[in-house]
């Protein structure tokens, strides 16, 4: 199918089994468009890549930074593979979350996240990728209102991230997530 972003205009495959399969999902394109372009440099990921709409605009955008395109599906982690092939964004990763190395700090993550799981998978898993970003880096989540977003933001702010709605659109938002601190680190 056809990503046409600005900047962007390749052609993906993607498959029956996978996220969105027919279409890029209307969240996916909202976050590419509006969310801040990734760092040039460092590591980054998408968390839930799919067949890889995500990690495909992030390498393309950041040719120097390593794009870990991170999902638990290995059809579409095969599809995201083959997406960064053909479209020369040679600096995707596609891993399963135990591949990626765990010393790995990311200068950015984005990610619209499998709030279908629940919040009982949902919560630890944002958390454990979330608390992997660097000092400085920031996060970028892509939620509709539906699906729990304001509640997801308020949740994250109680366990002392800092949470910034930064667009919202047709019931999506996007939020911005950065690192918690430590108590009494006044960075
Ligand atoms: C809402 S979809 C987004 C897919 C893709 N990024 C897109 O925009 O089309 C969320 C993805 O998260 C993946 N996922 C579910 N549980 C996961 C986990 N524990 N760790 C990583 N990815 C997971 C799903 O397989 C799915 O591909």
């Amino acid at each position: 199918m056809a990503l046409k972003l600005p900047d962007v205009d390749v052609l993906l495959e993607s498959d029956a089994g996978v996220f969105a399969h027919r279409t890029v999902d209307s969240g996916t394109r909202f976050l590419l468009r509006r969310a801040s372009p990734p760092p040039p440099q460092g590591d980054v990921l998408d968390l839930g890549s799919g067949y890889g709409p995500i990690a495909v605009t992030l390498g393309l955008r950041a040719p120097a930074a390593r794009i870990w395109a991170v999902d638990v599906n290995r059809r579409a982690l095969e599809l995201t593979a083959r997406n960064a092939v053909a479209t020369g964004a040679t600096n995707v990763v596609a891993a399963t979350p135990e591949e990626v190395p765990a010393d790995v700090r990311f200068a950015a993550i984005y990610s619209n996240p499998p709030v279908r799981v629940g919040l009982a998978l949902l919560h630890p898993m944002l958390t454990a990728w979330l608390d992997r970003l660097a000092d400085d880096g920031a996060a970028h989540l892509v939620v509709h209102r539906h699906l729990g977003s304001d509640s997801l933001a308020r949740w994250l702010g109680g366990e002392g991230f800092g949470v910034e709605r930064v667009a919202s659109h047709d019931g999506f938002r996007i939020l911005r997530v950065q690192p918690r601190r430590a108590v009494g680190d006044d960075r």
